[in-house]
């Protein structure tokens, strides 16, 4: 008995089962389901392959650098210091071109500063005085400039005064210029040199136009339309593109982004890979008079006189800062995607057919009689097998096409 059911078991291991299926004459769901296949397949093609490049590998790890230069001189003319002239190395910090660079366009000077005493600002709340008492011998000024004496300086008798300190004297005078003092920033020029890889294609390219023109890049200037792939920028530009004006921009200072996107679709070749630039600012400008809108630090530059003694010029600069974003995404024709696709879009076309099952299955006025030829009852029986097998074959084959003719007869539609 062991013996036979091993063989059988054997033997059916080489038979080769198929389903059996049931055609349902029913318009309505073989509307449905034409329907959903062919919003199926819309969707597979249109928006997976050609929309989204379902086809593709992907790789959004961009490597990049960027390299900045600036060209433009201004002069200005102060009271406090006279005729000044303002190259790249004096307005550009940091100096060396990077990602992020600085131009300023504004500034209060306070020169000749030399270490000493003197009276502290009335700006600061921490140095205000009534008396001696107030300004502690050796304790600094909290958000102040300098380290009280013990002094406390007054007009006279019954004024409020501010205390005495040893600080880089005279303290830095709080007057902005109702002008920017850079006002020719407008028309300087940056050169953004960015260079690009895409490791996992062995992809490099730059957004330099490859010419052996020399005198192009001396005199182009980047414009959307009309020079896109020049890589020099006036400043003044920049943060019109981005919505703002320069000259009121330059006063109080800023922040703009400059981004870089590089969306590259590698099938199509070399010179279809071009960068698109867009332009933000990047510092939220809520009202005009906000204390907190603008861009400003101080440094200093350091002399010494004829005696030893050194002395300071403090700037306070205002200024715009450039950010500059590199963005990008490669994509190249792969096998392996593609064969994903295709079959999550079978799947999908499965999902579809179980829809509609279900549809005609427990939706339908005729519901009961589909479900009754779709699920077949298989009942236990004490009948011989050989019996069995002919009886129920001969019998199937005279029931199924009984079934065609009563699904036809039966459709809703007929
Ligand atoms: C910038 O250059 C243009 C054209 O050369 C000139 O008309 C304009 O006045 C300049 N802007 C400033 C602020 O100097």
């Amino acid at each position: 008995m062991a013996e036979t059911s091993w063989k059988g078991f054997f033997l059916s291991v080489f038979d080769y089962k198929t389903e059996k299926y049931v055609i349902a004459k029913n318009k309505k769901v073989g509307v449905l389901y034409r329907v959903v296949q062919l919003a199926i397949i819309g969707y597979i093609i249109g928006w997976v392959f050609l929309k989204k490049k379902g086809y593709q590998d992907t790789e959004e790890s961009i490597q990049t650098s960027v390299i900045t230069k600036l060209k433009g001189v201004s002069l200005t003319n102060t009271s406090d210091t006279g005729v000044h002239l303002w190259g790249p190395e004096d307005y550009v910090i940091p100096p060396q071109g990077e990602t992020v660079f600085f131009i300023i366009t504004n500034f209060i000077e306070t020169p000749n500063q030399r270490l000493g005493y003197c009276a502290e600002s009335f700006k600061v709340p921490d140095g205000l005085c009534r008396e001696n008492a107030d300004c502690q011998e050796g304790d600094s000024v909290i958000a102040g400039h300098g380290v009280k004496s013990g002094r406390c300086l007054k007009k006279d008798r019954n004024s409020t005064g501010t205390c005495e300190i040893y600080a880089w004297c005279p303290i830095e005078r709080n007057r902005r210029p109702e002008q920017p003092l850079l006002r020719k920033a407008e028309n300087f020029t940056v050169y953004i040199k960015n260079f690009i890889r895409f490791p996992r294609f062995g992809f490099s390219k730059s957004n330099v136009l490859e010419t052996t023109n020399d005198t192009y890049f001396k005199r182009c200037s980047y414009h959307k339309s009309r020079q896109p792939y020049c890589p020099i920028f006036r400043l003044g530009d920049l943060v019109s593109w981005s919505g703002h004006d320069f000259q009121e921009m330059a006063l109080m200072g800023g922040s703009i982004g400059i981004l870089i996107e590089w969306n590259c679709d590698l099938d199509k070749g070399y010179s279809e890979c071009n960068p698109h630039y867009s332009f933000a600012r990047l510092d939220v400008k809520s009202s005009a008079s906000s204390i907190t809108s603008g861009y400003n630090f101080r440094y200093t530059r350091y002399y010494k006189d004829e005696a030893g003694n050194s002395y300071r010029t403090l700037y306070k600069v205002f200024g715009i800062r450039f950010d500059i974003m590199v963005h990008g995404k490669a994509g190249k024709f792969n096998i392996i995607p593609t064969i994903i696709n295709i079959g999550s879009g079978l799947a999908l076309m499965g999902a579809g057919a179980f829809f509609c099952d279900l549809v005609l299955l427990y939706m339908m006025k005729k519901s009961t009689f589909y479900r009754e030829r779709k699920f077949e009852c298989a009942k236990n029986s004490t009948k011989r097998k050989g019996e069995e097998n002919t009886m129920t074959e001969d019998r199937g084959h005279r029931k199924q096409i009984l079934e065609r003719r009563q699904l036809t007869d039966l459709s809703p539609e007929a």
